[in-house]
């Protein structure tokens, strides 16, 4: 472009640009203001409820009052005919204060109902590589198919949004309470309040949300804007939408015919080799099993096809090991699904959150390679330790009393037969 035409177009781009972005910011604004005044309706709508709400709280105090007043009358007239102990029919007790204080743990968004306590980015760093990190990674990444805990910011409005405690999450009090209550998963229950204060803080610091020398406490909780807060709306459906796809329901002959296209059961189970072969990471329905009520039979011959390679591998091993209890073993592989998250075995098994368990027995313990064990299989490996039967039974008895500092996030097997059962199995894959 020469240099004259360039002096021509050139500012008149600019102003078209500049039309462009006020018409922009002059349709942000309005759109705002709708919102603004579509809140305030609501504020008005809720106000109001809110005194019907009060009159009737009154109107009921009252009649409590009355009904109090009455039962007493007729208590006493019970207590003088029959001896009833103290007016109530001997049932129960008031709970204790204890009892209140254990079940009364819930969290709200303003910081009411947390206990008192604090943690800094660094000891939660800590307690997560050691608590949190076999499932949702170091850096709260998610190993494996287990929840994704970070990250995720520019992918809300994706078809396939990464929602996580950073990207999604409105409100801090959520992480707090839903960890304190159920976290580390099967071991609910079993963190401090300054640990959990420790690990929100390091989840926060994963977020890129803090810096490395933050520390929560119940005092600064409630000055923490999260990311998403703004991002969630009332539903307003049923007063805008919903009477628009309203219709008739049909009643009678209706369709001529009705198929099952898809059964929970194949949707809920978390895959055991991650992300992409899940069926719910599939957009269409293609190569999902489906079947109709009026078939000969309700389960699908495609669906036994998933089981298959593990009923052959159950199959091939204990004709090897038959004469060592081919029941056992076959005992031994149910008791194997609990393990199945975190470990595998066989041909070809490799780590996931837990090392492969191939030739267990008589194996240094610690040792398979490419895995991060935690410092406390480590130490023991480097004593040279070595898995027999005895100890074997005795870990899985109890994983976290019998090697202290473990991370392997398993409750225990309670029962003799199961642990002889299973060690028989992990016999079986030399
Ligand atoms: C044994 C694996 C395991 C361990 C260890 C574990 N979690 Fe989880 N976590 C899960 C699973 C599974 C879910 C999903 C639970 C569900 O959806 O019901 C989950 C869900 C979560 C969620 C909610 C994620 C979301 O977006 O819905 C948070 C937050 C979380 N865990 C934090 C923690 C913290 C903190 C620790 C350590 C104190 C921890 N977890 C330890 C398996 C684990
Ligand atoms: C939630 C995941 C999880 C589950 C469930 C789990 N493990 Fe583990 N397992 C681990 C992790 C992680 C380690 C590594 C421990 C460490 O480094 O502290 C481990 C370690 C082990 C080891 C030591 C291996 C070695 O190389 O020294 C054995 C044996 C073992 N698990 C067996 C089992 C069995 C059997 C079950 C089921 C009854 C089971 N685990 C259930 C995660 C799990």
């Amino acid at each position: 472009m020469s240099k004259s035409l360039n002096q021509i177009y050139l500012p008149a781009f600019g102003g078209i640009s500049l039309v462009i972005a006020v018409a922009l910011v002059m349709s942000n604004r309005e759109y705002a203001d709708d919102r603004m005044s579509m809140l305030e309706g609501r504020i008005a709508q809720v106000d109001a409820h809110a005194a019907e709400s009060k009159q009737l709280a009154s109107a009921l105090a009252l009649e409590l009052e009355a009904t109090k007043a009455e039962a007493a009358t007729v208590t006493a007239t019970l207590t003088a005919l029959a001896p009833v102990s103290e007016g109530t029919f001997g049932l129960g007790r008031a709970a204790l204060a204890e009892e209140i204080a254990a079940w009364d743990v819930d969290v709200l968004p303003d910081g009411r109902g947390l206990p008192a306590g604090q943690g800094d980015v660094w000891t939660g760093e800590e307690v997560f590589a050691e608590r949190c990190g076999s499932c949702h990674g170091d850096f709260a990444e998610g190993v494996d198919n287990w929840p994704v805990l970070a990250g995720g910011f520019d992918t809300l409005a994706d078809e396939d949004p990464v929602k996580t405690v950073g990207s999604y999450w409105p409100h801090l009090s959520t992480a707090w309470d839903y960890i304190n209550r159920s976290m580390p998963f099967g071991e609910a229950g079993t963190l401090t309040a300054d640990e959990t204060y420790a690990i929100v803080a390091y989840i926060l610091y994963s977020n890129d949300l803090v810096d490395d020398d933050f520390v929560l406490s119940n005092e600064n909780f409630s000055d923490f804007d999260m990311y998403n807060a703004k991002g969630f709306v009332i539903d307003d459906r049923p007063e805008l939408e919903y009477a628009e796809w309203r219709a008739e329901p049909c009643m009678s002959n209706c369709k001529d015919e009705v198929a099952v296209t898809m059964r929970s059961v194949f949707l809920v189970e978390t895959p055991p080799e991650g992300g992409s072969n899940s069926v719910m990471n599939h957009s269409s329905l293609e190569g999902i099993p489906s079947f109709t009520a009026n078939g000969p039979s309700f389960i699908p011959a495609s669906t036994a096809k998933p089981e298959a390679p593990a009923a052959q591998e159950a199959a091939a091993e204990p004709a090897k090991g038959a004469d060592a209890g081919a029941e056992l073993i076959a005992a031994g592989e149910k008791v194997f699904k609990k393990c199945k998250a975190c470990h595998e075995v066989g041909d070809g098994a490799k780590n996931k959150s837990g090392p492969q368990l191939n030739g267990l027995i008589g194996r240094t313990v610690g040792s398979v390679d490419g895995f991060r064990y935690s410092n406390a299989f480590k130490a023991l490996m480097e004593e040279g330790r070595v898995w027999d039967e005895e100890s074997l039974a005795a870990f899985l008895a109890k994983p976290k009393s019998y090697i202290k500092g473990t991370k392997m996030a398993f409750s225990g097997l309670k029962k003799k037969g199961d642990q002889e059962a299973i060690v028989a199995y992990l016999n079986s894959f030399r």
